[in-house]
């Protein structure tokens, strides 16, 4: 399969509700417009895949403070803050990228499209000087998870009812927390 068919692209107000579409019919969660909003902005890492110039796939992540556990600081602009002149203001420097959103239309997976979206953000989190890229996935995720094993991420826990507030219950709600090094 020619990889060339497979190109990515930037968001824009012309195009964001394209990636609306596509976590609609392809994630389990359901953004509010605020998220699509924020999609927009420079702190944020999104491209959409298009295979043959339809678009397909999407990935979105950002910068963040990845202390421990469930607890993620989202870092809204990574660069204010690593440039703030204050001293009396605590400088919160991002030590990993969290990817929000990975997602194929269904017809179009296997063909190379999500490992694709994923080098993309691999490269760019190293050009930020950021070595982890993490990520909460639905435990009952079977098959996103064996994918991302494959990638090289590791599993590091499990935390129970993440999903819970998206209104969904039990082992559907639990995520792992899946991480790797870059
Ligand atoms: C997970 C997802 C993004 C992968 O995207 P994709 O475009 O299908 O992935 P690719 O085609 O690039 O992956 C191809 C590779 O994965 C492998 N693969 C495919 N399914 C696999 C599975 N169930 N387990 C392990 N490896 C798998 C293929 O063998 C192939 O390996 P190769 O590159 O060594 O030949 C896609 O399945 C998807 O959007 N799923 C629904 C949304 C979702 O669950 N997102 C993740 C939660 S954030």
């Amino acid at each position: 399969m020619p990889r060339e068919i497979i190109s990515l692209d930037d968001l824009t107000p012309n195009n964001v509700g394209v990636l609306k579409k596509i976590n609609q019919v392809t994630l389990p969660t359901t953004y509010p417009e605020s998220w699509y909003k924020d999609a927009l902005q420079s702190d944020q890492i999104v491209k959409l895949a298009f295979y043959s110039e339809l678009p397909v796939g999407n990935i979105k992540a950002k910068a963040i403070k990845f202390s421990s556990k469930q607890s993620f600081e989202n870092i809204t602009n990574t660069k204010e803050t690593a440039s703030s002149g204050s001293d009396s203001q605590p400088k919160i420097l991002p030590n990993a990228v969290y990817i929000e959103t990975l997602a194929v239309l269904a017809s179009y997976q296997n063909l190379g499209i999500g490992s694709k979206l994923l080098s993309f953000i691999i490269e760019e989190t190293k050009t930020r000087f950021i070595h982890e890229i993490v990520l909460h996935v639905q435990s009952s995720n079977i098959k996103a998870i064996d994918w991302y094993l494959k990638k090289g991420f590791s599993k590091k826990e499990e935390v129970k009812d993440y999903y819970k507030d998206q209104g969904m219950e039990g082992a559907d709600a639990d995520a792992f927390i899946l991480s790797i090094e870059v």
